[in-house]
């Protein structure tokens, strides 16, 4: 138990917390998106998707609709991983049906035109949002901020979007190492000041996304995934001691208990893929959160029955949070996110 955390009375912190909780707390990555119609009209309204996160009022709404739709524990701040490339200075635009698209950074020339010096000042709307949200918030409800992690958040910027293989950001790492380096040091000092800005405005826990963590090889994982993690967790442990940090290694498989181990993150995030004996034995050392299959939840009926139980069976009298293994695809029918928060909230069922 982390005594450290203050719990509120809320679930989602109980959990987090390591203790016992009133029930199980559920929410979901990418909660808040186009699978919502009322989302799909406030973004209707807006010019692009980057105007949508910089406006408080329509953030803040946002991030509320799947809270008054369903009743999750948890709101996650509506925000993008890929604002602070934005508040660093690379240009950066959301294409349709593409995805971001960054002006690519791939040597340390590049990385040299990058400033810190306005993180708070560019995303400062994102904290008015926090505010925002954070008043008008069911009071057994908490606010979960996050940042990408750097790794993550270096792919895009170096790959200039999304990718498969991500050969061109390991090509930076790997000739110059040096200068990879500075890029990704770059992104844990912004990191760490986003997150205590987003702390400071009233987030009560915070996630690191790290979507891309299982594409490296151990020693390139060691130093772009683990360290600069480990750095955030100590900055903010620092500064902020009561607020819960949930890693998120997507995709880290056999490096899991070693990302646990040397990160210091109070909770670890579990991506599909990761097989319930493994995740009761980190259980065993750190609240877990996960991890159902998007694609379970997207197809509904008997499918997601079956695979929800197995996790609630498995996770479910241990320190746990109920959440994806991933973000919620954009097909997914809200009924069905309405029937998984419904099994959550009347388990146990009469078994
Ligand atoms: O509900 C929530 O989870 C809160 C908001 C949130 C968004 N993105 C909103 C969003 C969060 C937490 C993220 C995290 C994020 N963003 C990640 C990490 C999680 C993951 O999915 O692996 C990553 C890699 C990104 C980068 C990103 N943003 C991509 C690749 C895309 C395009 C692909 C897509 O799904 O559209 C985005 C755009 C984005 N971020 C949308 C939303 C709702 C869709 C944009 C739109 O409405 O036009």
């Amino acid at each position: 138990m982390n005594d450290q955390i203050k719990t509120s009375g809320k679930p989602l912190l109980q959990a987090l917390a390591g203790g016992p909780a009133d029930r199980i707390p559920v929410w979901l990555m990418r909660q808040a998106g186009r699978y919502l119609p009322e989302y799909r009209e406030i973004r209707a309204g807006v010019g692009d998707f980057l105007e949508l996160c910089f406006t408080p009022e329509l953030a803040a709404e946002v991030t509320l609709q799947p809270m008054r739709r369903f009743g999750m524990d948890g709101a996650i701040l509506f925000s993008d991983i890929l604002v602070v490339p934005h508040a660093l200075g690379q240009s950066l635009a959301y294409v349709d049906g593409e995805g971001p698209k960054l002006e690519p950074i791939r040597n340390s020339e590049a990385v040299a035109c990058l400033s810190g010096d306005r993180v708070d000042q560019v995303l400062s709307p994102v904290y008015e949002t926090v505010r925002r949200v954070r008043a008008d918030l069911p009071p057994s409800s908490a606010l979960i901020g996050f940042a990408g992690a750097p790794w993550t958040v270096a792919c895009y910027m170096v790959e200039g979007g999304g990718s498969k293989d991500f050969a061109e950001v390991k090509r930076f790492a790997y000739r110059d190492p040096d200068g990879f380096g500075q890029l990704i040091g770059l992104l844990v000092q912004s990191s760490i000041t986003y997150l205590r800005g987003q702390i400071d405005a009233g987030v009560e826990a915070v996630q690191l996304f790290d979507s891309w963590a299982g594409v490296l090889s151990e020693r390139a994982f060691d130093r772009w995934v683990i360290d600069p993690t480990a750095e955030i967790v100590k900055a903010l442990r620092q500064s902020h001691p009561a607020t819960p940090i949930i890693g998120f290694p997507r995709g880290a498989g056999l490096m899991y208990q070693r990302y646990l181990g040397r990160t210091g993150i109070d909770a670890l995030g579990l991506d599909t893929t990761v097989p319930m004996e493994v995740a009761r034995t980190l259980q065993n050392s750190v609240p877990v959160q996960g991890n159902l299959d998007p694609v379970a939840l997207m197809v509904g009926g008997d499918a997601l029955r079956a695979a929800a139980r197995d996790i609630l069976v498995g996770l479910g009298d241990g320190p746990f949070v109920f959440n994806l293994g991933h973000g919620v695809l954009q097909h997914t029918p809200p009924e069905n996110v309405a029937t998984l928060v419904g099994i959550i909230r009347d388990w146990p069922e009469d078994r």
